[in-house]
């Protein structure tokens, strides 16, 4: 078993979750802005968070989620997923509280998690992930953490009544590299 380990970038420290996690994360997935193009709901109560952190905690071998903090010990800005979902391709996904938005932080924590999970998971080929395609801010931080527009399809997520349009981007270990 990989364990999730602590991730330094100049700007960030990505640690595991734990249990406290609960209020911060309550802060950022609370807010229906944060929200609009996940395919999770805004948390209502705490117990919303709670249910999170245990989950991201609990998660299985190869699914590795990191709470985004500024410093050590510093307050949760948001939350950064890498899962295996193949057994040579892995996805991403991330969202930040939205006074932080636009400073370049998801795109290093991003490229700081593609690059563990590249070096950590010898057999992953390339990462794949998807994106509201009206998701403009995610869609670019997927670009300029080098990965590559494959498709936009459609895609029944469980909050809404219709299909959803996502973009999926792809980025092989050559391009990585
Ligand atoms: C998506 C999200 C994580 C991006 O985080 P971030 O830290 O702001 O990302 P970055 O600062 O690294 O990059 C954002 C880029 O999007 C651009 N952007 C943001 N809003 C934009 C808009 N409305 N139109 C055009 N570009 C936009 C920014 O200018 C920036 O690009 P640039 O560096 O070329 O200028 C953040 O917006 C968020 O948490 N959204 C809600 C949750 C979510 O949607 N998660 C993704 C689910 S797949």
């Amino acid at each position: 078993v990989i364990a999730t380990p602590v991730l330094t970038t100049s700007q960030l420290t990505l640690a595991p979750f734990v249990a406290g996690d609960a209020p911060d994360v309550f802060a950022w997935a609370s807010n229906p802005r944060v929200a609009e193009y996940t395919t999770w709901v805004a948390h209502r109560s705490l117990a919303d968070a709670e249910a999170f952190v245990n989950m991201v905690m609990h998660c299985g071998p190869d699914e590795h989620c990191w709470a985004i903090r500024l410093s050590v010990g510093g307050p949760g800005i948001g939350a950064i997923e890498l899962a295996l979902i193949a057994p040579d391709a892995a996805d991403i996904h991330f969202a930040l509280a939205e006074s932080m938005w636009n400073r370049g932080l998801t795109t290093e924590a991003a490229t700081a998690v593609l690059d563990w999970g590249f070096r950590t998971y010898p057999r992953i080929s390339r990462v794949i992930t998807n994106a509201a395609a009206a998701n403009v801010a995610s869609r670019r931080v997927m670009e300029k953490c080098g990965m590559r527009l494959l498709r936009t399809e459609f895609a029944n997520w469980r909050k809404h009544a219709g299909p959803v349009e996502v973009a999926v981007y792809c980025f092989s270990r050559a391009e990585h590299e």
